[in-house]
């Protein structure tokens, strides 16, 4: 038998182990094996049998990477029918993420044991799926219609505890997983005990809510924008209260071919590989010695510096916050605290976890109380001479080996390095705000920045929950850089006849979780606007027109109640302002632009094209590795549409031809020096190609 799968007699006991590491995923070989080892267990004259997993974690579903290509034998759902069709006990035990088809093998298995700190979900929905070797049908008469549904819907997984509660287990193991499934084992068999199988168990309808399922469907539709999955998941369930086990497997079956071939599946598979693949850094060999982060020194904290803070915090991380001086250093400290307050209260920490979080988070105003800190990340005003002054004060105080990150959104990350004696220790970590909440960050590497500072600081973002994405130096980075044209665009098109309302609308039935103009509004108008007066030679685009009117007239948006919309001061619900409407239309008219209707369709493609335009350049230039963290980057950073899988997979879904096509025409009719088509993007259009190979 192959060493996948091993098959052990421990007196009466079989023990059925998967080894395939690193997750144990039920790759066509694990199943394969599998079918052996359970025949050959079956048909011994053991007892009973332990299904278990080798490394870290039993199994975390179904191999992903198959997924897409042709189905190979056996197929999960036989396999688990097989599993639970063994005359003699199956006794499933669980450590580690027991997730998705892992999970159903669990509930296929007739009983389930597993350590305390094991976790329990179906992922399914979140790669736009569902459980599809059987849970959607096995788990309802385990759990209740209702909790089932809810817990598949959900995609998170839950505790051993839990689990135990809701009926899905039958124990938790105290001491040695391993030996103490085999007791459970021993004792099932002692004690004369019949396969337990979840599919034969009665359904309990009369706990089900006259018009549940329709109640799900329509709460659900209001949540899931875009995505079937959570719709076919309600189907299932309720086919389960209605259908045998084996039709009701047998739909379940359909619709998990359905969904896994449908484009917002393919989108989100992207994403979980893409986010996988962007912490790893070409060049730089895997198992590189990393360098310790035990403690962190943040200066300046304001908007970025707290949010920043409280990453480190909650990863069990001491912090310190350095100020110009105590009042705003009370002011950081203060915000920090009341973020914590409101997730307390919102049920996601309790106060004492609250206070542990605050206790590790302290505040000086003096440079020498980081000559030991582990790596300083600076978040002081964006203006060079400042910045370097920071840089000078580290260079002179921090520890020699001490990582030096600037969180700047903009500025030269080399020019840094440079006041600095140790440009190999500089690097840019730049947050995305607010920073204790967005999950994207983009990690700057320097001309000079060392393998191992760049290694380390990959880790340490998975440690304080973040994606990290690694760039190059150029203005703006990956993602500030691509937005120029998008929000170029939002303001032509309102030029060309387009409404606010209409261009947001269209980018929100797209999947934006924002549209543009939206988002300028919560961003506040006059950040801009003040970086528009900056620039030296100021170019004239008829694109900023209407955006500095509305801050001349002191709209500034969200802030003042008032920008391309204007905000109930109640409710901050978004309404629409007849005055900005004439206002458009009279600059409109001021640059003799016609006005016209608009399609969603077009809207979409104007405004996202040039997102890919500038995303093929950055790939060109070496800014980003590869198109697939660009998409990370939109999806973590600026809200594009998981399902849609970023902007580049995006555009390899439209095809390269077609988005070239557009591009050009755009250029021809519109503007041609805004919609030059990048030569990756033109190449790529002769020859076929994909963003994402
Ligand atoms: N298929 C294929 N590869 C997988 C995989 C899967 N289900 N799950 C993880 N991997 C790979 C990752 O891509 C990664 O590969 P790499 O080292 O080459 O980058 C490696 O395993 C380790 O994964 P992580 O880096 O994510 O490791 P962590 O320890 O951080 O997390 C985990 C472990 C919690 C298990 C996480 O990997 C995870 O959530 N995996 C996905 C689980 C999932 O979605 N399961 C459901 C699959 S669909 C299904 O089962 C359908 C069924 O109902 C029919
Ligand atoms: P902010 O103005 O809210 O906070 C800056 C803080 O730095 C202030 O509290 C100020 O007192 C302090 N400070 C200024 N000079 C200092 C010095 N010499 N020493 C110590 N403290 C000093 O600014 P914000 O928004 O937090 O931005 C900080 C940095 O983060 C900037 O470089 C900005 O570009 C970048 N950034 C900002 C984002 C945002 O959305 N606000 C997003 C990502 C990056």
């Amino acid at each position: 038998m192959s060493q996948i799968v091993t098959l052990e007699r421990r007196g009466d006991i079989e023990i059925i182990t998967i080894d395939n590491p690193p997750v144990n995923v039920f790759s066509h070989a694990v199943r394969a094996a599998l079918m052996d080892a359970f025949d050959e267990a079956d048909a011994s004259d053991s007892r009973a049998i332990v299904l278990r997993c080798a490394g870290r974690t039993y199994v975390a579903g179904a191999d992903i990477t198959e997924f897409g290509k042709p189905p190979q034998e056996p197929l999960l759902p036989d396999l688990l029918n097989r599993i639970e069709n063994c005359s003699k006990p199956v006794i499933a035990a669980l450590h580690g993420t027991a997730l998705g088809g892992g999970l159903e093998s669990a509930i296929a298995s007739h009983y389930r044991i597993a350590v305390p700190d094991a976790r329990l979900g179906f992922p399914e929905v979140l790669l736009g799926l569902l459980p599809g070797a059987g849970g959607t049908q096995r788990v309802p008469r385990l759990m209740g219609v209702e909790v089932a549904l809810d817990f598949i819907l959900a995609g998170k997984p839950i505790s051993a505890d839990a689990a135990l509660a809701s009926g899905l287990i039958d124990r938790i193991a105290a001491g040695n997983l391993l030996e103490a499934a085999l007791a459970y084992a021993q004792e099932l068999a002692d004690n004369g005990a019949v396969p337990r199988c979840s599919s034969k168990l009665p359904i309990d309808l009369d706990s089900v809510a006259e018009n549940f399922f329709e109640q799900k469907r329509a709460a659900v539709a209001r949540k899931t924008r875009g995505v079937p999955a959570p719709q076919r998941i309600i189907d299932c369930v309720e086919a389960a209260t209605k259908l045998d086990f084996r039709q009701g497997s047998a739909f379940e079956r359909e619709k998990f071919v359905e969904l896994m071939n449908s484009p917002e599946s393919a989108g989100l598979r992207h994403v979980f590989f893409a986010e996988r693949q962007a912490s790893k850094i070409e060049g730089i060999a895997r198992n590189t010695p990393l360098r310790p982060v035990n403690s962190v020194g943040i200066i300046g904290a304001g908007t970025m510096g707290g949010g920043i803070a409280m990453n480190f915090a909650n990863a069990g991380i001491a912090v310190t916050l350095l100020e110009l001086n105590t009042e705003a250093l009370d002011r950081g400290i203060g915000i920090c605290r009341k973020n914590y307050q409101r997730s307390a209260a919102k049920g996601r920490f309790t106060p004492e976890q609250v206070e542990h979080f605050m206790g590790l988070i302290s505040g000086t105003t003096s440079y020498e109380d980081l000559t030991d800190v582990d790596l300083v990340i600076e978040a002081v005003f964006e203006d060079p001479q400042i910045k370097y002054e920071v840089f000078r004060k580290l260079d002179a105080v921090c520890k020699p080996g001490a990582i030096l990150a600037s969180n700047t959104s903009y500025q030269d990350i080399d020019a840094i390095a440079a006041v600095t004696s140790r440009a190999q220790d500089v690097l840019g970590m730049h947050f995305f705000s607010p920073a204790n909440v967005m999950k994207l960050l983009e990690v700057v590497r320097g001309e000079k920045t060392a393998d191992d500072v760049l290694a380390t600081v990959m880790k340490l973002a998975k440690k304080i929950r973040k994606v990290a994405v690694l760039s190059r130096v150029g203005y703006g980075f990956i993602g500030n850089r691509m937005l120029g044209g998008y929000f170029r665009e939002a303001q032509m098109l309102l030029l060309e006849g387009a409404t606010p309302s209409q261009v947001d609308g269209a980018m929100q039935s797209f999947g934006m979780a924002m549209g543009p103009l939206a988002v300028g509004d919560l961003a506040g108008l006059d950040i801009g606007y003040k970086a528009r007066q900056a620039l030296p030679d100021r170019p004239d685009h008829p694109a900023t027109h209407v955006a500095d009117q509305l801050v001349e007239m002191g709209r500034l948006g969200q802030k003042t109640g008032a920008g391309y919309y204007r905000y109930d001061a109640e409710t901050r619900k978004r309404l629409v302002d007849p005055e900005v409407e004439a206002l458009i239309r009279a600059e409109a008219g001021r640059l003799a632009i016609e006005p016209r209707t608009f399609s969603d369709e077009e809207i979409v493609a104007r405004v996202i094209y040039p997102l890919i335009n500038e995303g093929a350049r950055v790939l060109e230039e070496g800014i980003a590795q590869r198109a697939s963290d660009i998409d990370i980057v939109y999806i973590y950073g600026y809200g594009f549409p998981a399902h849609r899988g970023g902007p580049m997979f995006y555009a390899d879904t439209v095809g390269a031809k077609a988005v070239y096509d557009r591009i050009c025409e755009f250029r021809d009719t519109l503007r041609a020096d805004d919609w030059q088509p990048a030569p990756l993007l033109e190449k790529l259009a002769a020859d076929n190609g994909r963003f994402n190979s």
